[in-house]
């Protein structure tokens, strides 16, 4: 069985289907957009070059796992995961006054607010474009999560300077960020796979559960260069690390951000968000049982460990 010691080796893998994902992806953005040449150039790197294109990954690895044949449909399928993902990025970082993503200065920066919100607002009509030429299940599992994505970050909004209780914190990594790899993973059952379709969705959800932890964990960490670090902290936002120091529904806005930072260091909270992350990432290898060793499913399996890794 073949080793995996990085993401790229694993994104190797599925060069074949990336090549002809990105190529979609280049020329929707290309014939649609009517920006200057220097926004049009930012927007396609946006997309292609910086990002790590974990869900169109997963995608592709899953696919080839069950020995599914990659058409157009899953090529479409991947594509309009990663612009429904970038598009939630942009209007993210507005709503988080965020001003580093993927380490260079973030969109609305860059063009200020107006231009990255119809840049959000752009790329959703390029990913509605390719749903259209899907069966109409795959378009309703995309409906539900993008409303599951607005949902959690409303909640998130009205639940600033709230400690939550695990459970709730849970429940907002699912909305937030747990939906959309659902819907990648879902959709492809869906259309190729649909005796696996409760399995691959537990899969995701999973995974995406443990991928939010995982960037929880890292806003916590100093050299993290390639987005802000505390910004959570700073905006009310508490997770995971938050909860385990102080406790579910504790009153922290008197303390200001060092004298929480210097509580979370002195407690095993770190520790016990890692424990966490843990518990859904061997659940995500569980659910993967099903699918019969080879090398793809050796690489989905690194991935989870990559995940795991401090
Ligand atoms: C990143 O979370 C944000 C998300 C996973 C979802 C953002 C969703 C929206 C803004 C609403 C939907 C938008 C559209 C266009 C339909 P984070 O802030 O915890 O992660 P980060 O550290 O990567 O910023
Ligand atoms: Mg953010």
């Amino acid at each position: 069985m073949q080793k995996f010691d990085n993401y790229n080796q694993i994104k190797a893998l599925c060069s074949d289907c990336f090549d002809k994902m990105d190529k979609l992806i280049f020329e929707k953005l290309s014939q649609k957009n009517n920006g200057n040449e220097l926004y049009k150039s930012d927007l396609c790197n946006y997309l292609l070059k910086s990002s790590k294109q974990i869900r169109s990954c997963l995608i592709f690895l899953f696919a080839k796992a069950l020995n599914i044949n990659i058409d157009s449909e899953i090529i479409k399928l991947a594509a309009a995961v990663e612009i429904i993902h970038n598009a939630t990025l942009i209007h993210d970082d507005i709503i988080d006054e965020a001003t580093k993503r993927r380490g260079t200065t973030t969109l609305h920066l860059k063009y200020e607010n107006k231009l990255a919100v119809i840049s959000g607002d752009f790329l959703l009509t390029i990913a509605l474009d390719m749903l259209v030429d899907l069966p109409p299940q795959i378009m309703k599992n995309f409906s539900s999560a993008l409303q599951q994505l607005v949902q959690g970050e409303i909640n998130q909004y009205f639940s600033k300077n709230k400690t939550p209780t695990i459970s709730e914190y849970i429940k907002k990594s699912q909305s937030k960020t747990a939906a959309l790899f659902v819907t990648a993973l879902k959709s492809l059952a869906d259309l190729k796979a649909q005796n696996n379709t409760k399995t691959m969705e537990n899969f995701a959800n999973h995974f995406g559960i443990a991928f939010q932890i995982k960037d929880d964990i890292k806003n916590f960490i100093c050299n993290e260069t390639q987005k802000p670090t505390f910004n959570d902290l700073e905006a009310g936002i508490y997770t995971a690390p938050v909860i385990y120091t102080f406790g579910e529904n504790s009153d922290i806005t008197e303390l200001s951000t060092n004298e929480i930072l210097n509580k979370i260091q002195n407690s095993n909270a770190m520790n016990q968000t890692q424990n966490l992350l843990n518990t859904y990432l061997n659940q995500a290898l569980k659910d993967i049982d099903f699918v019969s060793e080879n090398n793809y499913k050796q690489a989905i399996i690194c991935l989870c460990k990559m995940l795991e890794s401090k």
